[in-house]
């Protein structure tokens, strides 16, 4: 059943979002996540994981608030040790929202086995086959009058998009802060960690 919830229990499910300064972009925010949660087989956030793989056993909402921390530390970091100008209300904004389709993107599995964590069984559900990851929640930023950059920023995280960021800081923050939290959720159950994935070219 999709969840009702209201703006301040987005705040309590994502602490992070009060830290964005411009009050459009964080409004959009909370808001995109009271729709999301509307429209999802969920009965609640925190019953989903983060994948239909090796971290099924994770909660999707630790996941986010893992990724949006981390990019956030990264940011720090580069700012005090080198100057390096990081937009932190996009870097946010990106972080709470980068996986905002996935509640859509699955639902729960009445026949799954237990997860082996907090998270609950889930299989793929017709959005999740029919629309490359990312895209509904692409869709969301531009539904809410977010910007442009917000929507690239979104879309590109996944490598199932066919465009690269190669001019964002927030970007590479986030690509890097993303793949650090799914690996810390892979490596301790012996699956194959994005870092062992690596081909440059
Ligand atoms: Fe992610």
């Amino acid at each position: 059943m999709p969840a009702k919830i209201d703006a301040a229990e987005v705040r309590r499910i994502f602490p992070e979002v009060d830290q964005i300064t411009d009050a459009k972009l964080r409004q959009g925010v909370i808001d995109i996540w009271i729709e999301v949660a509307a429209e999802m087989a969920w009965d609640k956030l925190e019953d989903i994981p983060k994948n239909l793989d090796v971290e099924k056993y994770r909660r999707l909402v630790d996941h986010i608030r893992g990724v949006t921390r981390m990019a956030l530390a990264l940011a720090d970091v580069a700012q005090r040790e080198h100057g390096t100008k990081v937009d932190r209300d996009m870097l946010i904004a990106v972080g709470l929202l980068h996986d905002v389709s996935k509640p859509v993107e699955c639902e729960p599995d009445p026949e799954g086995k237990p997860t082996g964590g907090p998270a609950k069984a889930a299989r793929k559900s017709e959005m999740g086959a029919k629309i490359q990851h990312a895209v509904y929640a692409t869709h969301k930023v531009f539904a809410h009058g977010l910007p442009l950059e917000l929507a690239h920023l979104v879309v590109t995280h996944t490598h199932a998009s066919n465009v690269r960021p190669t001019k964002s800081i927030e970007a590479a923050l986030l690509f890097y802060a993303d793949y650090a939290d799914s690996d810390v959720g892979i490596i301790p159950k012996g699956g194959k960690p994005f870092v062992a994935r690596w081909e440059v070219h």
